[in-house]
């Protein structure tokens, strides 16, 4: 197959992404790529996003009827593909699999376009010159993604898309771990019982999985189905199951293992974790820089999930507070501090506003805070400067929130001093971001 005609075939797929009534079509040129990860033809009044393009095609779109200044364009037909292209080498992103938008871009060129986007972003949206370094690189972007999700459609696991009506069923992928790669192939051929809703499963380097369902109820069905996973899936060491109630660990351990340098993560099954470790590695070393703790510091790491920061925070500080809403989060949080014998450290399981109006409001000079990609609300983020802190080192893994944050935390007197990007997420328009700010006269 000539690399046009593979072009031409992931197009196909692509146009199950936005489809509405379509009325004429247009030849264009991409000319830029969006926040959404979408490509951009630029005419003189509208703005025309086209998923699965990338700057340089030439393309043939057929156009919904809005009268919105921008507009979501179907792909019909890719006229002259871009230089910047390459093969995607993916089955699963040719059949119109959503978890990659970018597979199909040169990578040198999607970093970029997302440090590019990011500084129009910051600039534009916050309106005052912010310095953004360029985006810090992957060095091998394949294979390192450590978590993978399926739904359950039609007794057959499908990957989580963001668009409804477009389901595939991919037997591989490119950006997964081999361990991840390795159970995707057991578990993709299975016929799946209706109580069981959801999978999620994260690896660690040494080949461990671990498993959470979402289930109906904790049936007879979901037992089996958990003994066939330990029992068929290499490395499976322990399967959780979440109700609309509860979450139990219905076979194995609780926890999967992590180590860094010296120090040694238990993750919960049902836990957040970062989902490139070597990236994570890269965000931990930049986080730490940038809170520049000394031993005379107690500071504080908000959204600290099961102590990926905390840990370390705790062997350059006085002092820290982990504050987490997920207690298998901050048990196993606890069970870090303890097997790693860090006496320094405290965690608390509350939402992050209420623990920050409880705390003494002077004693902490740097707060590190990794919410998720929603961000702060807007109570934590008053209880926060209410404190105000010298230094907070903001963690943030969706630019669109982060704006949003830092406009309120500007109202309070904060600037930014350091923003640097962090390719967690290649072949994504994703990033994670690490902001510094100070406090003026702080
Ligand atoms: C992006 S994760 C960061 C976790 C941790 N810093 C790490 O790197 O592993 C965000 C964390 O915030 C927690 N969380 C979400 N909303 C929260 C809230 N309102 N209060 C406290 N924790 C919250 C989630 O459970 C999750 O563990």
């Amino acid at each position: 197959m000539s690399t046009n005609q593979k072009h031409q075939k992931s197009i196909k797929s692509s146009n199950n992404y936005h489809r509405r009534a379509q009325s004429p079509f247009i030849d264009g040129q991409i000319v830029a790529m969006n926040e959404y990860g979408d490509g951009e033809i630029h005419g003189n009044r509208k703005t025309i996003k086209v998923a699965r393009t990338v700057v340089g095609d030439r393309v043939r779109v057929a156009l919904p009827q809005t009268d919105k200044s921008y507009m979501y364009g179907n792909l019909v037909n890719l006229l002259q593909p871009s230089q910047k292209r390459v093969d995607p080498h993916c089955d699963a992103f040719n059949n119109g699999c959503g978890g990659c938008q970018w597979l199909h871009f040169d990578y040198a060129e999607q970093l970029k376009w997302k440090t590019k986007i990011l500084r129009e972003m910051l600039n534009k949206r916050l309106n005052t010159a912010i310095r953004v370094n360029d985006i810090i690189p992957m060095g091998m972007p394949y294979g390192f993604r450590n978590k993978m999700s399926f739904r359950n459609v039609k007794n057959r696991f499908v990957s989580m898309m963001d668009f409804n009506d477009a389901v595939v069923i991919a037997d591989s992928c490119r950006v997964e771990t081999v361990a991840n790669q390795k159970s995707r192939k057991k578990i993709i051929p299975l016929k799946i019982h209706p109580d069981i809703q959801q999978a999620h499963f994260r690896s660690t380097l040494s080949g461990q999985i671990g498993m959470h369902l979402y289930v109906a109820s904790v049936s007879k069905v979901v037992n089996e189905f958990a003994m066939w996973c330990m029992q068929n899936i290499d490395g499976c060491i322990g399967v959780g199951a979440q109700t609309k109630k509860k979450f139990d660990v219905i076979a194995g351990e609780g926890h999967l293992s992590y180590q860094y340098k010296n120090l040694i993560w238990k993750i919960p099954l049902n836990g957040f974790f970062q989902t490139n470790y070597l990236q994570a590695e890269t965000l931990l070393e930049t986080a730490l820089s940038q809170m520049a703790c000394t031993r005379n510091d107690s500071v504080l790491d908000l959204y600290c999930g099961c102590g990926f920061f905390t840990l370390p925070l705790a062997l350059k500080a006085k002092e820290v507070i982990g504050i987490e809403n997920n207690s298998s989060s901050t048990f196993n949080a606890v069970v870090n501090a303890n097997t790693n014998n860090i006496r320094n450290i405290s965690f608390l399981t509350k939402d992050v506003g209420v623990a920050l109006n409880e705390l003494p409001g002077n004693k902490y000079r740097s707060v590190l805070l990794d919410p998720p990609r929603s961000g702060c609300d807007e109570f934590a983020l008053r209880a926060l400067c209410a404190m105000a802190p010298e230094r907070i080192v903001y963690i943030s893994c969706s630019p669109q929130s982060l704006v949003r944050d830092l406009k309120q935390l500007f109202a309070y007197g904060y600037t930014v001093t350091y923003c640097q990007p962090i390719d967690m997420f290649p072949h994504t328009a994703h990033m994670e971001i690490v902001v510094t700010l100070r406090l003026q006269n702080g």
